[in-house]
């Protein structure tokens, strides 16, 4: 490996934008096929991820949607967890931020408990496992109703303290963010941390970033990359602090560029992003290959890398200590 690449994964790192629906890997969809005796129609694992056929958001959620088909039971998501956890602790991701999508499970007679049960008891052992440092954010599917998000909300807050945040996603195209505008404001009542997909080449990204912005009022951005289109746009996420949880090697296949370019010029510009993985199953690469894709294709220099990481540390939902333990071990490693 080039020098600059054993850095980058050698780096202790965060993960802001992960859905852990999207980590799960063809090998592991084969397993929990069998053992909840579903039929998939692939005859191997190779075979599946070459029937992975998507170059947009909406291709994409037709196979993310079908491929969670074999996620049953209390186990199957602790499984999913367990095994993402696992392979990034072997990044040196000491911190990972996970949406879930309950209500993409709940539509297919999946419980609640069921689905957050699992993905908790998966946290505590990869914390006594890896030491591993995580958290939940639950997200709504945009494309699914505000009453059923409310139900979702109502239904998450026995399990309010296994929750750090609530986001948006799912297909944007229609769905803006003022659709969601009352679940938010109740979410937040709850005490829970806001944040939204806002994907990149829609159809009205930018006015959509703006909705983000005013009308509610988001802590995070997930994605956002169509806001440099917006000078004013741009001042205004820098003087609320807002970070970006961007995906690169996602954005490459979802439009056609990894958006490399933008998040170097975001940096330049002193905005607050991040390198993410958002569905690593899918979109091949989980951090240490998503920060080293971006490095490469926008050459950044290694003080850029370090940035994109101080970020993810510096936007993350844990409490102040936390977040400069973690920095400092950055900054011993950076160091050495
Ligand atoms: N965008 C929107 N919805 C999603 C994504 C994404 O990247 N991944 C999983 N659900
Ligand atoms: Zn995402």
């Amino acid at each position: 490996m080039e020098e600059m690449e054993t850095f980058i994964a050698g780096m202790p790192k965060a993960e802001l934008h992960v859905h852990v629906e999207g980590t799960l890997e063809p090998e592991l969809k084969f397993d929990l096929a069998k053992r909840n005796q579903l039929d998939l129609p692939y005859k191997s694992a190779d075979e599946m991820r070459q029937a992975y056929d998507f170059d947009d958001l909406p291709s994409f959620l037709k196979i993310y949607y079908e491929g969670m088909s074999v996620l049953l039971t209390e186990q199957d998501f602790y499984d999913l967890t367990y095994a993402y956890l696992k392979k990034v602790h072997g990044q040196n991701v000491l911190y990972a931020e996970m949406f879930f999508d309950p209500q993409a499970h709940t539509v297919r007679g999946v419980s609640f408990e069921t689905v957050i049960n699992g993905i908790h008891r998966a946290q505590l052992d990869a914390r006594d496992a890896f030491g591993i440092k995580t958290q939940l954010i639950m997200c709504f599917l945009r494309d699914m109703t505000a009453e059923s998000a409310m139900e979702a909300l109502v239904q998450s807050l026995a399990y309010k303290d296994w929750i750090v945040g609530v986001g948006l996603d799912s297909d944007e195209a229609g769905n803006p963010p003022l659709k969601f505008k009352e679940v938010f404001e109740a979410a937040r009542e709850h005490g829970y941390l806001l944040t939204m997909h806002c994907d990149v080449d829609q159809k009205g990204s930018v006015a959509n970033i703006w909705q983000t912005l005013n009308d509610i009022k988001t802590d995070r951005i997930d994605h956002g990359v169509n806001a440099l289109e917006d000078q004013v746009l741009c001042d205004e996420i820098i003087k609320r602090n807002l970070t970006l949880t961007v995906c690169p090697i996602s954005n490459g296949y979802v439009t056609p560029s990894k958006k490399t370019a933008e998040i170097k010029a975001m940096l330049t510009r002193g905005m607050k992003v991040t390198v993410n993985s958002d569905d690593p199953a899918y979109f091949p690469g989980y951090m240490t290959e998503n920060l080293i894709a971006t490095q490469q294709e926008a050459n950044l220099t290694k003080d850029q890398v370090v940035q994109l990481v101080k970020n993810a540390f510096d936007g993350s939902w844990q409490q102040a200590e936390e977040i400069e333990a973690m920095t400092s071990k950055l900054s011993a490693y950076v160091a050495q």
